[in-house]
Protein backbone atom coordinates (compact mmCIF):
# COMPACT_ATOMS: atom_id res chain seq x y z
CA UNK A 1 0.00 0.00 0.00
CA UNK A 2 3.06 2.65 0.61
CA UNK A 3 0.55 5.19 1.94
CA UNK A 4 2.36 7.52 4.32
CA UNK A 5 -0.22 10.03 4.55
CA UNK A 6 -2.66 7.27 6.26
CA UNK A 7 0.05 6.49 8.82
CA UNK A 8 0.56 9.63 9.65
CA UNK A 9 -2.87 10.83 9.71
CA UNK A 10 -3.81 8.92 12.00
CA UNK A 11 -1.12 9.94 14.54
CA UNK A 12 -3.16 13.30 15.22
CA UNK A 13 -6.39 12.07 15.86
CA UNK A 14 -5.36 11.50 19.62
CA UNK A 15 -2.65 11.02 21.91
CA UNK A 16 -4.19 11.62 25.30
CA UNK A 17 -4.66 7.91 26.58
CA UNK A 18 -5.40 8.16 30.06
CA UNK A 19 -9.16 8.45 31.33
CA UNK A 20 -9.92 12.20 32.79
CA UNK A 21 -10.18 12.30 36.71
CA UNK A 22 -13.79 11.68 37.19
CA UNK A 23 -13.91 8.73 34.76
CA UNK A 24 -10.86 7.30 36.74
CA UNK A 25 -13.23 8.11 39.68
CA UNK A 26 -15.95 5.73 38.13
CA UNK A 27 -14.06 3.43 36.92
CA UNK A 28 -12.24 2.45 39.94
CA UNK A 29 -15.88 1.97 41.69
CA UNK A 30 -16.47 -0.23 38.58
CA UNK A 31 -13.58 -2.77 39.27
CA UNK A 32 -14.68 -3.69 42.07
CA UNK A 33 -16.94 -6.06 41.22
CA UNK A 34 -14.97 -7.07 38.10
CA UNK A 35 -12.51 -10.16 38.07
CA UNK A 36 -8.90 -9.16 38.05
CA UNK A 37 -6.27 -10.05 35.99
CA UNK A 38 -3.23 -9.62 37.16
CA UNK A 39 -0.17 -8.69 34.25
CA UNK A 40 3.31 -10.32 34.41
CA UNK A 41 6.73 -8.15 33.30
CA UNK A 42 5.88 -8.63 29.54
CA UNK A 43 2.30 -7.62 29.89
CA UNK A 44 3.00 -4.85 31.47
CA UNK A 45 5.47 -3.07 29.40
CA UNK A 46 3.42 -3.68 26.27
CA UNK A 47 0.08 -2.27 28.38
CA UNK A 48 2.87 0.78 29.25
CA UNK A 49 3.27 1.37 24.92
CA UNK A 50 -0.12 0.91 24.46
CA UNK A 51 -0.96 3.37 27.09
CA UNK A 52 1.50 6.01 26.10
CA UNK A 53 1.11 5.99 22.87
CA UNK A 54 4.24 4.87 22.20
CA UNK A 55 2.84 1.48 19.67
CA UNK A 56 -0.32 3.93 18.35
CA UNK A 57 -2.19 3.67 16.53
CA UNK A 58 -3.09 0.51 19.14
CA UNK A 59 -5.97 1.49 21.88
CA UNK A 60 -5.77 -2.10 23.76
CA UNK A 61 -4.52 -5.23 23.42
CA UNK A 62 -5.20 -6.72 19.77
CA UNK A 63 -8.83 -8.34 18.95
CA UNK A 64 -8.68 -11.86 16.91
CA UNK A 65 -9.23 -10.06 13.69
CA UNK A 66 -6.05 -7.85 13.88
CA UNK A 67 -4.15 -10.61 15.27
CA UNK A 68 -4.86 -12.66 12.86
CA UNK A 69 -4.37 -10.56 9.96
CA UNK A 70 -0.99 -9.36 11.47
CA UNK A 71 0.17 -12.84 11.59
CA UNK A 72 -0.78 -13.15 8.01
CA UNK A 73 0.32 -10.09 6.48
CA UNK A 74 1.82 -7.45 8.94
CA UNK A 75 -1.32 -5.44 9.02
CA UNK A 76 -3.81 -4.54 11.28
CA UNK A 77 -7.42 -5.48 9.55
CA UNK A 78 -8.28 -1.38 8.82
CA UNK A 79 -5.00 -1.78 6.47
CA UNK A 80 -2.52 0.17 9.09
CA UNK A 81 1.17 -1.37 9.00
CA UNK A 82 1.97 -3.56 12.09
CA UNK A 83 4.52 -6.05 12.57
CA UNK A 84 4.29 -8.39 15.61
CA UNK A 85 1.47 -9.55 17.68
CA UNK A 86 0.51 -7.38 20.78
CA UNK A 87 -2.33 -9.40 22.87
CA UNK A 88 -2.67 -10.21 26.60
CA UNK A 89 -2.39 -14.13 27.18
CA UNK A 90 -4.12 -16.21 30.22
CA UNK A 91 -4.76 -19.48 31.38
CA UNK A 92 -7.37 -21.92 30.23
CA UNK A 93 -8.75 -21.56 33.23
CA UNK A 94 -9.35 -17.94 33.71
CA UNK A 95 -10.60 -18.09 30.18
CA UNK A 96 -13.63 -20.58 30.77
CA UNK A 97 -15.09 -17.57 33.47
CA UNK A 98 -14.43 -15.05 30.65
CA UNK A 99 -16.99 -14.01 28.04
CA UNK A 100 -16.82 -11.15 25.38
CA UNK A 101 -18.00 -8.65 26.01
CA UNK A 102 -17.79 -8.01 29.44
CA UNK A 103 -14.72 -5.89 31.63
CA UNK A 104 -12.12 -6.91 33.79
CA UNK A 105 -9.77 -4.96 35.68
CA UNK A 106 -6.28 -5.14 34.87
CA UNK A 107 -3.77 -4.96 37.67
CA UNK A 108 0.03 -5.07 38.69
CA UNK A 109 1.29 -7.36 40.74
CA UNK A 110 0.78 -5.68 43.38
CA UNK A 111 -3.20 -4.83 42.81
CA UNK A 112 -2.20 -1.71 41.71
CA UNK A 113 -5.73 -0.79 39.20
CA UNK A 114 -3.80 0.26 36.13
CA UNK A 115 -6.85 -0.30 33.28
CA UNK A 116 -9.74 -1.49 32.81
CA UNK A 117 -10.61 -4.20 29.47
CA UNK A 118 -13.73 -4.15 27.30
CA UNK A 119 -12.99 -7.55 26.16
CA UNK A 120 -13.99 -8.11 21.93
CA UNK A 121 -12.42 -11.66 21.76
CA UNK A 122 -10.86 -14.48 23.67
CA UNK A 123 -9.29 -17.47 21.74
CA UNK A 124 -7.11 -19.76 21.99
CA UNK A 125 -3.54 -19.73 21.02
CA UNK A 126 -2.38 -21.82 18.32
CA UNK A 127 1.46 -21.92 19.38
CA UNK A 128 2.80 -23.55 16.41
CA UNK A 129 1.30 -21.16 13.78
CA UNK A 130 2.16 -17.85 15.51
CA UNK A 131 5.72 -19.12 16.43
CA UNK A 132 6.10 -19.74 12.62
CA UNK A 133 4.64 -16.75 11.30
CA UNK A 134 5.78 -13.96 13.46
CA UNK A 135 9.37 -16.11 14.20
CA UNK A 136 9.43 -18.26 10.90
CA UNK A 137 11.02 -21.04 12.56
CA UNK A 138 9.43 -23.68 15.50
CA UNK A 139 13.44 -23.71 17.18
CA UNK A 140 12.94 -23.26 20.73
CA UNK A 141 16.17 -21.81 21.07
CA UNK A 142 15.06 -18.89 19.48
CA UNK A 143 13.81 -16.77 23.05
CA UNK A 144 10.56 -15.85 21.26
CA UNK A 145 9.35 -19.32 20.05
CA UNK A 146 10.30 -20.16 23.57
CA UNK A 147 8.13 -17.85 24.84
CA UNK A 148 5.48 -18.81 23.43
CA UNK A 149 5.90 -22.44 23.95
CA UNK A 150 6.98 -21.94 27.62
CA UNK A 151 5.83 -18.28 28.76
CA UNK A 152 1.89 -17.33 27.24
CA UNK A 153 -0.86 -18.91 28.76
CA UNK A 154 -3.54 -20.70 26.72
CA UNK A 155 -5.65 -18.11 25.42
CA UNK A 156 -5.39 -14.54 24.41
CA UNK A 157 -7.75 -11.65 25.47
CA UNK A 158 -8.21 -8.82 23.29
CA UNK A 159 -9.97 -5.51 23.20
CA UNK A 160 -10.19 -1.45 23.83
CA UNK A 161 -8.28 -0.46 26.80
CA UNK A 162 -9.23 2.79 29.47
CA UNK A 163 -6.14 3.42 31.10
CA UNK A 164 -6.17 5.06 34.52
CA UNK A 165 -2.23 4.65 35.36
CA UNK A 166 0.51 4.05 33.51
CA UNK A 167 2.75 0.90 35.40
CA UNK A 168 4.89 2.13 38.40
CA UNK A 169 8.37 2.69 38.14
CA UNK A 170 10.49 3.82 41.04
CA UNK A 171 13.95 3.87 39.42
CA UNK A 172 15.47 6.47 36.34
CA UNK A 173 12.25 8.39 37.04
CA UNK A 174 13.52 11.51 34.68
CA UNK A 175 14.40 9.17 32.20
CA UNK A 176 10.87 7.53 31.69
CA UNK A 177 8.99 9.87 29.33
CA UNK A 178 6.29 9.41 27.12
CA UNK A 179 6.55 9.96 23.86
CA UNK A 180 4.45 13.38 24.14
CA UNK A 181 6.63 14.46 26.98
CA UNK A 182 9.68 13.81 24.67
CA UNK A 183 7.91 15.55 21.99
CA UNK A 184 7.28 19.08 24.06
CA UNK A 185 10.88 19.11 24.66
CA UNK A 186 12.27 19.03 20.75
CA UNK A 187 9.91 21.60 20.51
CA UNK A 188 11.52 23.76 23.35
CA UNK A 189 14.92 22.76 22.73
CA UNK A 190 14.17 23.51 18.55
CA UNK A 191 15.05 19.87 17.73
CA UNK A 192 13.45 19.14 14.25
CA UNK A 193 15.35 16.19 12.78
CA UNK A 194 15.61 13.40 15.51
CA UNK A 195 17.20 10.20 14.65
CA UNK A 196 16.28 7.38 16.87
CA UNK A 197 18.44 4.28 18.18
CA UNK A 198 17.00 1.58 19.76
CA UNK A 199 19.51 -0.99 21.73
CA UNK A 200 19.73 -3.51 24.80
CA UNK A 201 23.65 -3.28 24.81
CA UNK A 202 25.76 -0.85 26.45
CA UNK A 203 27.13 1.88 23.87
CA UNK A 204 30.42 -0.30 23.06
CA UNK A 205 32.82 2.24 20.59
CA UNK A 206 31.24 0.81 17.57
CA UNK A 207 27.96 1.53 18.44
CA UNK A 208 28.86 5.04 19.46
CA UNK A 209 31.01 5.35 15.93
CA UNK A 210 27.59 4.53 14.65
CA UNK A 211 25.46 7.19 15.87
CA UNK A 212 27.62 9.52 15.39
CA UNK A 213 27.99 9.12 11.69
CA UNK A 214 23.80 9.04 11.98
CA UNK A 215 23.97 12.14 13.41
CA UNK A 216 26.27 13.62 10.77
CA UNK A 217 24.00 12.18 7.14
CA UNK A 218 20.64 13.20 8.71
CA UNK A 219 22.13 16.25 10.53
CA UNK A 220 19.99 15.81 13.26
CA UNK A 221 20.15 15.10 17.27
CA UNK A 222 20.47 11.79 18.72
CA UNK A 223 17.44 9.90 20.45
CA UNK A 224 18.97 7.39 22.56
CA UNK A 225 15.86 4.47 23.51
CA UNK A 226 17.80 1.75 25.29
CA UNK A 227 15.30 -0.94 26.00
CA UNK A 228 14.47 -1.18 29.83
CA UNK A 229 11.67 -4.07 29.84
CA UNK A 230 12.47 -7.32 29.25
CA UNK A 231 15.49 -8.15 27.28
CA UNK A 232 17.43 -11.36 26.88
CA UNK A 233 17.58 -13.48 29.75
CA UNK A 234 22.05 -12.87 29.98
CA UNK A 235 21.82 -9.35 29.25
CA UNK A 236 23.52 -6.57 31.08
CA UNK A 237 20.53 -5.29 33.30
CA UNK A 238 19.12 -1.93 32.93
CA UNK A 239 20.78 -0.38 35.42
CA UNK A 240 24.08 -1.18 34.78
CA UNK A 241 23.37 -0.28 31.07
CA UNK A 242 22.08 3.16 32.24
CA UNK A 243 25.17 4.45 34.51
CA UNK A 244 27.18 3.24 31.19
CA UNK A 245 24.90 5.41 28.66
CA UNK A 246 25.54 8.23 31.18
CA UNK A 247 29.07 7.69 31.39
CA UNK A 248 29.15 7.32 27.17
CA UNK A 249 26.82 10.48 26.94
CA UNK A 250 29.79 12.83 27.97
CA UNK A 251 31.54 12.17 24.45
CA UNK A 252 28.99 13.58 22.24
CA UNK A 253 28.76 17.22 21.30
CA UNK A 254 26.94 19.12 24.32
CA UNK A 255 22.63 19.36 23.73
CA UNK A 256 23.08 17.02 20.92
CA UNK A 257 21.08 14.21 22.33
CA UNK A 258 18.29 12.48 24.89
CA UNK A 259 18.36 9.55 26.39
CA UNK A 260 14.98 8.04 27.37
CA UNK A 261 13.67 4.10 28.69
CA UNK A 262 11.78 2.43 26.35
CA UNK A 263 9.85 -0.07 28.64
CA UNK A 264 9.55 -2.82 25.75
CA UNK A 265 9.64 -6.11 26.20
CA UNK A 266 11.40 -7.90 23.32
CA UNK A 267 10.30 -10.42 20.69
CA UNK A 268 13.56 -10.57 19.06
CA UNK A 269 11.71 -10.91 15.62
CA UNK A 270 14.81 -9.80 13.84
CA UNK A 271 13.44 -7.75 10.61
CA UNK A 272 10.02 -7.97 12.12
CA UNK A 273 11.68 -6.48 15.58
CA UNK A 274 13.00 -4.00 13.60
CA UNK A 275 9.89 -2.90 11.85
CA UNK A 276 8.70 -2.48 15.20
CA UNK A 277 11.23 -0.51 16.48
CA UNK A 278 10.89 1.89 13.81
CA UNK A 279 7.02 2.47 14.08
CA UNK A 280 7.92 3.02 17.71
CA UNK A 281 10.54 5.63 17.42
CA UNK A 282 8.25 7.16 14.77
CA UNK A 283 6.00 7.64 17.53
CA UNK A 284 8.69 9.13 19.70
CA UNK A 285 8.69 12.05 17.57
CA UNK A 286 11.65 10.39 15.63
CA UNK A 287 12.62 11.90 11.82
CA UNK A 288 15.41 9.14 11.34
CA UNK A 289 15.76 5.65 12.61
CA UNK A 290 19.04 4.35 12.73
CA UNK A 291 19.41 0.43 12.11
CA UNK A 292 22.47 -1.83 12.32
CA UNK A 293 23.50 -4.91 11.01
CA UNK A 294 21.31 -7.82 12.70
CA UNK A 295 19.31 -5.47 14.59
CA UNK A 296 16.86 -7.63 16.79
CA UNK A 297 18.02 -10.66 16.07
CA UNK A 298 18.80 -13.02 18.78
CA UNK A 299 22.70 -14.48 19.00
CA UNK A 300 23.48 -17.24 17.22
CA UNK A 301 22.36 -20.49 20.22
CA UNK A 302 25.39 -22.87 21.21
CA UNK A 303 24.90 -24.85 17.85
CA UNK A 304 25.57 -21.66 16.15
CA UNK A 305 21.81 -21.32 14.39
CA UNK A 306 21.19 -17.70 12.48
CA UNK A 307 17.67 -17.22 12.59
CA UNK A 308 17.97 -14.29 10.44
CA UNK A 309 20.24 -12.68 7.12
CA UNK A 310 21.99 -10.21 8.93
CA UNK A 311 21.02 -7.78 6.31
CA UNK A 312 17.14 -8.46 6.79
CA UNK A 313 16.22 -5.82 9.14
CA UNK A 314 17.94 -3.09 7.15
CA UNK A 315 15.95 -4.29 3.98
CA UNK A 316 12.57 -4.57 5.86
CA UNK A 317 12.78 -1.20 7.08
CA UNK A 318 13.58 0.29 4.51
CA UNK A 319 10.62 -1.04 2.37
CA UNK A 320 8.49 0.12 4.54
CA UNK A 321 10.04 3.53 6.12
CA UNK A 322 7.66 5.57 3.39
CA UNK A 323 4.86 4.37 4.67
CA UNK A 324 6.03 4.98 8.24
CA UNK A 325 7.17 8.30 7.47
CA UNK A 326 10.53 7.73 8.53
CA UNK A 327 14.11 8.33 7.34
CA UNK A 328 16.62 4.88 7.78
CA UNK A 329 19.89 5.32 7.94
CA UNK A 330 21.41 1.73 8.02
CA UNK A 331 24.78 0.85 8.75
CA UNK A 332 26.70 -2.49 7.62
CA UNK A 333 28.41 -4.33 10.84
CA UNK A 334 31.47 -1.93 11.78
CA UNK A 335 34.50 -3.23 12.09
CA UNK A 336 37.90 -1.36 13.70
CA UNK A 337 41.22 -0.81 11.36
CA UNK A 338 44.08 -1.68 14.01
CA UNK A 339 46.95 0.19 11.72
CA UNK A 340 44.28 3.25 10.73
CA UNK A 341 42.80 2.96 14.63
CA UNK A 342 39.24 4.15 13.26
CA UNK A 343 35.80 2.53 12.84
CA UNK A 344 34.47 2.13 9.42
CA UNK A 345 31.21 0.16 8.01
CA UNK A 346 32.59 -3.19 6.78
CA UNK A 347 31.56 -2.53 2.94
CA UNK A 348 33.49 0.72 3.25
CA UNK A 349 36.89 -1.12 3.68
CA UNK A 350 39.04 -1.77 0.77
CA UNK A 351 39.84 -5.05 0.04
CA UNK A 352 43.10 -6.84 1.87
CA UNK A 353 42.98 -4.26 4.62
CA UNK A 354 43.15 -6.16 8.25
CA UNK A 355 39.97 -5.43 10.07
CA UNK A 356 39.11 -6.66 13.76
CA UNK A 357 35.53 -6.45 15.56
CA UNK A 358 33.61 -7.11 18.84
CA UNK A 359 29.88 -7.29 18.39
CA UNK A 360 27.74 -6.43 22.07
CA UNK A 361 27.00 -10.38 22.42
CA UNK A 362 31.03 -10.85 22.13
CA UNK A 363 31.46 -8.46 24.57
CA UNK A 364 28.97 -9.60 26.70
CA UNK A 365 30.48 -13.21 26.89
CA UNK A 366 33.72 -11.50 27.48
CA UNK A 367 32.54 -9.96 30.64
CA UNK A 368 31.12 -12.92 31.72
CA UNK A 369 34.43 -15.60 31.49
CA UNK A 370 36.44 -12.46 33.20
CA UNK A 371 38.41 -11.64 29.54
CA UNK A 372 40.00 -8.74 29.11
CA UNK A 373 37.85 -5.93 26.31
CA UNK A 374 40.23 -4.12 24.78
CA UNK A 375 40.57 -0.25 25.15
CA UNK A 376 39.35 -0.32 20.90
CA UNK A 377 36.45 -1.93 21.92
CA UNK A 378 34.51 -0.34 24.74
CA UNK A 379 35.25 3.25 26.52
CA UNK A 380 37.20 2.46 29.63
CA UNK A 381 34.38 4.46 31.77
CA UNK A 382 32.36 1.40 30.32
CA UNK A 383 34.30 -1.01 30.74
CA UNK A 384 35.11 0.17 34.74
CA UNK A 385 31.09 -0.23 35.23
CA UNK A 386 30.77 -3.36 33.57
CA UNK A 387 33.88 -4.71 35.45
CA UNK A 388 31.61 -3.66 38.74
CA UNK A 389 28.25 -5.26 37.99
CA UNK A 390 30.20 -8.46 36.86
CA UNK A 391 33.00 -8.90 39.46
CA UNK A 392 35.33 -11.66 38.54
CA UNK A 393 34.27 -15.68 39.78
CA UNK A 394 36.16 -14.64 43.14
CA UNK A 395 34.07 -12.00 43.75
CA UNK A 396 30.97 -13.23 42.62
CA UNK A 397 28.08 -14.76 44.76
CA UNK A 398 27.60 -18.83 44.34
CA UNK A 399 25.14 -20.87 45.52
CA UNK A 400 26.16 -24.41 46.94
CA UNK A 401 23.30 -26.60 46.39
CA UNK A 402 23.67 -30.02 48.06
CA UNK A 403 20.78 -32.50 46.77
CA UNK A 404 20.46 -36.60 48.22
CA UNK A 405 18.61 -39.15 50.55
CA UNK A 406 18.17 -38.09 54.06
CA UNK A 407 21.09 -39.53 55.35
CA UNK A 408 23.12 -39.15 52.39
CA UNK A 409 25.99 -36.69 53.73
CA UNK A 410 24.46 -33.05 53.20
CA UNK A 411 23.75 -31.85 56.18
CA UNK A 412 27.60 -33.04 57.61
CA UNK A 413 29.03 -31.70 54.29
CA UNK A 414 26.99 -28.37 54.21
CA UNK A 415 28.56 -27.48 57.73
CA UNK A 416 31.85 -28.32 56.88
CA UNK A 417 31.67 -25.99 53.34
CA UNK A 418 29.96 -23.59 55.90
CA UNK A 419 32.86 -23.58 58.25
CA UNK A 420 35.90 -23.58 55.68
CA UNK A 421 34.57 -20.48 54.24
CA UNK A 422 34.16 -18.87 57.40
CA UNK A 423 37.62 -19.37 57.80
CA UNK A 424 38.71 -18.02 54.58
CA UNK A 425 36.46 -14.84 55.19
CA UNK A 426 36.23 -13.38 51.86
CA UNK A 427 32.42 -13.61 51.22
CA UNK A 428 29.65 -13.58 53.77
CA UNK A 429 27.91 -17.66 53.66
CA UNK A 430 24.60 -18.78 55.01
CA UNK A 431 23.60 -22.24 55.50
CA UNK A 432 20.84 -23.24 54.50
CA UNK A 433 20.15 -26.85 55.74
CA UNK A 434 17.08 -28.84 55.41
CA UNK A 435 16.26 -29.52 59.08
CA UNK A 436 17.10 -25.69 59.57
CA UNK A 437 14.80 -24.53 56.62
CA UNK A 438 12.06 -26.62 57.96
CA UNK A 439 12.09 -25.42 61.57
CA UNK A 440 12.23 -22.09 60.72
CA UNK A 441 10.99 -21.00 57.40
CA UNK A 442 8.58 -23.95 56.41
CA UNK A 443 7.52 -25.39 59.63
CA UNK A 444 4.00 -25.54 58.60
CA UNK A 445 4.71 -27.63 55.41
CA UNK A 446 4.41 -31.51 55.41
CA UNK A 447 6.09 -33.62 53.07
CA UNK A 448 3.59 -33.64 49.86
CA UNK A 449 4.95 -33.06 46.72
CA UNK A 450 3.47 -29.75 46.87
CA UNK A 451 4.81 -28.65 49.81
CA UNK A 452 8.30 -30.29 49.14
CA UNK A 453 8.19 -27.98 46.12
CA UNK A 454 6.77 -24.87 48.30
CA UNK A 455 9.78 -25.38 50.88
CA UNK A 456 12.80 -25.97 48.13
CA UNK A 457 11.41 -23.03 46.71
CA UNK A 458 11.87 -20.75 49.48
CA UNK A 459 15.51 -22.34 49.90
CA UNK A 460 15.84 -21.43 46.31
CA UNK A 461 14.75 -17.72 46.87
CA UNK A 462 16.07 -16.89 49.60
CA UNK A 463 19.70 -18.56 48.11
CA UNK A 464 18.95 -16.25 45.00
CA UNK A 465 19.03 -13.10 46.98
CA UNK A 466 22.36 -14.44 48.76
CA UNK A 467 23.88 -14.78 45.71
CA UNK A 468 22.67 -11.89 44.09
CA UNK A 469 24.57 -9.59 47.54
CA UNK A 470 27.63 -11.79 46.60
CA UNK A 471 27.36 -13.76 48.94
CA UNK A 472 27.45 -17.90 49.32
CA UNK A 473 24.54 -19.58 49.95
CA UNK A 474 25.02 -23.83 51.29
CA UNK A 475 21.49 -25.77 50.84
CA UNK A 476 21.48 -29.25 51.39
CA UNK A 477 17.49 -30.32 51.10
CA UNK A 478 16.37 -33.59 49.79
CA UNK A 479 15.14 -31.44 46.60
CA UNK A 480 13.75 -34.09 45.22
CA UNK A 481 12.44 -33.13 41.98
CA UNK A 482 14.28 -32.46 39.10
CA UNK A 483 11.72 -28.97 37.45
CA UNK A 484 11.86 -27.60 40.78
CA UNK A 485 15.97 -27.87 41.31
CA UNK A 486 15.93 -26.24 37.57
CA UNK A 487 13.95 -23.78 37.73
CA UNK A 488 16.35 -22.59 41.07
CA UNK A 489 19.39 -23.02 38.89
CA UNK A 490 17.51 -21.09 36.30
CA UNK A 491 17.20 -17.90 38.48
CA UNK A 492 20.07 -18.11 40.78
CA UNK A 493 22.74 -18.47 37.11
CA UNK A 494 21.30 -15.23 35.77
CA UNK A 495 22.81 -13.85 39.78
CA UNK A 496 26.29 -15.31 40.19
CA UNK A 497 27.09 -19.43 40.40
CA UNK A 498 24.95 -22.41 41.23
CA UNK A 499 26.84 -25.67 42.61
CA UNK A 500 24.65 -29.00 41.80
CA UNK A 501 26.15 -30.93 44.19
CA UNK A 502 24.49 -34.71 43.98
CA UNK A 503 25.49 -36.39 47.19
CA UNK A 504 24.66 -40.04 45.38
CA UNK A 505 25.23 -42.14 48.84
CA UNK A 506 23.24 -45.18 47.83
CA UNK A 507 19.69 -45.76 49.85
CA UNK A 508 21.14 -48.94 51.22
CA UNK A 509 23.95 -46.75 52.99
CA UNK A 510 22.01 -44.51 54.34
CA UNK A 511 19.70 -46.66 55.40
CA UNK A 512 22.17 -48.61 57.01
CA UNK A 513 23.42 -45.18 59.00
CA UNK A 514 19.85 -44.24 60.05
CA UNK A 515 20.96 -41.90 62.58
CA UNK A 516 17.45 -40.31 63.05
CA UNK A 517 16.03 -43.88 62.75
CA UNK A 518 13.77 -42.00 60.34
CA UNK A 519 14.27 -45.38 57.57
CA UNK A 520 13.33 -47.98 59.84
CA UNK A 521 10.01 -45.91 60.92
CA UNK A 522 9.06 -45.29 57.42
CA UNK A 523 10.06 -48.81 56.64
CA UNK A 524 7.44 -49.99 59.49
CA UNK A 525 4.81 -47.70 57.66
CA UNK A 526 5.38 -45.37 60.65
CA UNK A 527 6.15 -42.17 58.59
CA UNK A 528 4.49 -42.42 54.81
CA UNK A 529 5.79 -40.85 51.92
CA UNK A 530 9.25 -40.83 52.81
CA UNK A 531 12.00 -40.43 50.29
CA UNK A 532 13.42 -43.64 48.31
CA UNK A 533 11.14 -45.67 50.32
CA UNK A 534 7.91 -44.96 49.25
CA UNK A 535 8.75 -41.30 47.31
CA UNK A 536 11.04 -40.35 44.75
CA UNK A 537 13.97 -38.89 44.50
CA UNK A 538 14.96 -38.20 40.69
CA UNK A 539 18.47 -38.07 40.31
CA UNK A 540 20.00 -35.29 38.82
CA UNK A 541 21.47 -35.32 35.06
CA UNK A 542 24.19 -33.19 35.05
CA UNK A 543 25.40 -31.70 38.70
CA UNK A 544 28.54 -29.82 38.81
CA UNK A 545 29.51 -32.69 41.45
CA UNK A 546 28.79 -35.98 42.34
CA UNK A 547 29.64 -37.95 45.72
CA UNK A 548 29.13 -40.79 46.78
CA UNK A 549 29.99 -41.11 50.87
CA UNK A 550 29.72 -44.44 51.21
CA UNK A 551 33.89 -44.59 51.39
CA UNK A 552 34.71 -41.01 51.99
CA UNK A 553 35.13 -39.18 55.41
CA UNK A 554 33.02 -35.90 55.58
CA UNK A 555 36.15 -33.91 55.34
CA UNK A 556 37.18 -35.42 51.78
CA UNK A 557 33.68 -35.25 50.60
CA UNK A 558 33.74 -31.61 51.46
CA UNK A 559 37.17 -31.11 49.48
CA UNK A 560 36.07 -32.56 46.33
CA UNK A 561 33.76 -29.68 46.12
CA UNK A 562 36.22 -27.28 47.49
CA UNK A 563 38.23 -28.64 45.15
CA UNK A 564 36.29 -27.79 42.05
CA UNK A 565 35.55 -24.52 42.92
CA UNK A 566 38.91 -23.37 43.36
CA UNK A 567 39.59 -25.31 39.39
CA UNK A 568 36.27 -23.27 38.65
CA UNK A 569 37.96 -19.72 40.51
CA UNK A 570 35.10 -19.11 42.70
CA UNK A 571 37.90 -19.48 45.57
S1 LIG B 1 12.40 -31.78 50.94
O1 LIG B 1 11.83 -32.94 50.20
O2 LIG B 1 13.57 -31.23 50.24
O3 LIG B 1 11.41 -30.76 51.25
O4 LIG B 1 12.93 -32.41 52.33
P1 LIG B 1 13.79 -31.69 53.46
O5 LIG B 1 13.12 -30.47 53.89
O6 LIG B 1 15.20 -31.54 53.00
O7 LIG B 1 13.77 -32.79 54.58
C1 LIG B 1 14.48 -32.57 55.75
C2 LIG B 1 14.43 -33.74 56.71
O8 LIG B 1 13.10 -34.16 56.96
C3 LIG B 1 13.10 -35.52 57.42
N1 LIG B 1 11.85 -36.13 56.92
C4 LIG B 1 11.63 -36.63 55.70
N2 LIG B 1 12.41 -36.79 54.61
C5 LIG B 1 11.88 -37.35 53.51
N3 LIG B 1 10.61 -37.77 53.41
C6 LIG B 1 9.78 -37.64 54.48
N4 LIG B 1 8.52 -38.05 54.40
C7 LIG B 1 10.29 -37.05 55.68
N5 LIG B 1 9.76 -36.78 56.88
C8 LIG B 1 10.73 -36.20 57.62
C9 LIG B 1 14.34 -36.15 56.83
O9 LIG B 1 15.00 -36.74 57.89
C10 LIG B 1 15.14 -35.00 56.23
O10 LIG B 1 16.42 -35.05 56.80
P2 LIG B 1 17.81 -34.97 56.09
O11 LIG B 1 18.54 -36.15 56.60
O12 LIG B 1 18.38 -33.68 56.60
O13 LIG B 1 17.64 -34.98 54.60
Amino acid sequence: MGDAAVYDFRRDLTTDFLVDVERAEKLKEISLKLPDIILNDRQLCDLELIANGAFFPLTGFMVQSDYESVLDRMRLQDETLWPLPVCLDISETRARTMEAGQSVAIRDPEGFLLAIMHLGDIWPVDREKEALKVYGTLDRSHPGVKYIYDGTGDYYIGGNLEVLSLPLHYDFKSLRMPPEELKAMYKKLGWKRIAGFITRNPIHRAQFEMTIKAMRIAKANLLLLPVAGMTKSDDFDHYTRIRCYNKVLCHYPPDSHALNLLPHALRMAGPKEALMHAIIAKNYGCSHFIVGHDHGSPVPDNNGTVFYDGDAARKMVEIYSSEIGLEIISFEEMVYLPFEDEFRCADQVPEGMQTISLSGSDIRERFRNGRRIPQWATFPEVTAELQKAHPPLLKQGLTIFLTGLSGSGKSTIAKILYSRFLEIGERPVSLLDGDIVRRNLSSELSFSKEHRDINVKRIGFVANEITKNRGIAICAPIAPYAVTRGEIRANIESHGGFIEVHVATPIEVCEKRDRKGMYAKARAGLIKGFTGVDDPYEIPQSPEVNIDTTDLTPDEAAQEILLYLGEKGYI
